[in-house]
């Protein structure tokens, strides 16, 4: 690595970053140039894909297994993260969980599952990186929000408050943060062709009795392109805002959703 680095031969952090949307991230960033740090709570399925991406990119691609919603485990990770890589300019919190149920059959278990990766998740990471970002005055924080932040979904309370909530704390960030080189912003997906959704997809299915097809299709028909999203154009929009050049973007959710009103 030479000391003129270019815009992306930095140190990126993905969470729940080998798999669906969060591993289109990664690949993005390390075919920039960027050493990615990728966690995730699965070793096996983080060191298959960190290994094959590495082996890609010929970038340093580096496994680290942590539950983003637990701080000590958090802070661990973080800290291998500086030991091994570096100082991240880049966070990605991607890392996210969306059970579905009506409002009274959601549990507080559930409920305090779902803030505390989708959310409080995010509020640790971000804790963690912040303080170097601005010492070194640049960086990029993205959160993975959702349509689910910006409009109501039916039997998905407590998703839709993690991510309304994702999105205030994008906002605020942003403000708080506007002279100090770093940018926080969100990208908001609408229904993505990941094993989540293939996972709502089912749970529809068994709950309702229609096939998948058209489970996928009611889920599709929120589209006005009438489609699922790629995870590919989600990655695409995440390196866009990480780009050097995207430094006044500040605050934004932008919907990756095929034109989905909010
Ligand atoms: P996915 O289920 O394929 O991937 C989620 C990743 O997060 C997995 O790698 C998983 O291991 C990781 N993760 C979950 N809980 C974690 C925890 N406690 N600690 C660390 N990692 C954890 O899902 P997908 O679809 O790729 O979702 C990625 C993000 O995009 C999520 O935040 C999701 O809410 C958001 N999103 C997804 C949409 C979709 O339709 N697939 C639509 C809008 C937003």
């Amino acid at each position: 690595m030479t000391d003129q680095k270019t815009s992306f031969e930095k140190i990126a952090v993905v969470t729940g970053g080998a798999r669906g949307i969060g591993a289109a991230i990664s690949r993005g960033l390390a075919l920039q140039g960027c050493d990615v740090a990728v966690m995730g709570r699965n070793k096996e399925q983080l060191s298959a894909f960190c290994q094959e991406l590495s082996s890609e990119t010929q970038r340093k691609i580096l496994p680290v297994v942590v539950d983003v919603s637990d701080p000590e485990a958090v802070a661990k990770a973080f800290g291998i993260v500086s030991d091994e890589l570096g100082a991240p300019t880049f966070l990605i919190n991607n890392a996210g969980i969306a059970p579905a149920a009506p409002f009274m059959k959601t549990d507080l278990a559930t409920w305090n599952k779902v803030l505390g990766v989708d959310l409080t998740g995010v509020f640790l990471c971000t804790q963690q990186v912040l303080p170097a970002m601005i010492k070194a005055k640049d960086g990029r924080i993205v959160n993975v929000a959702s349509t689910a932040g910006l409009k109501g979904y039916a039997y998905t309370t407590a998703y839709c408050a993690a991510k309304h909530g994702l999105i205030g704390l994008t906002r605020s960030l942003a403000l708080e943060t506007t002279k100090t080189g770093v940018t926080v912003n969100a990208v908001c997906p609408g229904f993505t062709d990941t094993e989540l959704v293939a996972e709502a997809v089912q749970s529809i299915a068994a709950k309702t009795g229609r096939t998948s097809e058209e489970a996928v299709a009611e889920l599709a028909a929120n589209n006005p392109q009438g489609r699922l999203i790629d995870p590919q154009e989600v990655a695409e929009a995440v390196l866009w805002l990480c780009q050097e050049s995207s430094g006044s973007i500040t605050g934004q959710s932008i919907a990756v959703a095929g034109g989905e009103v909010m």
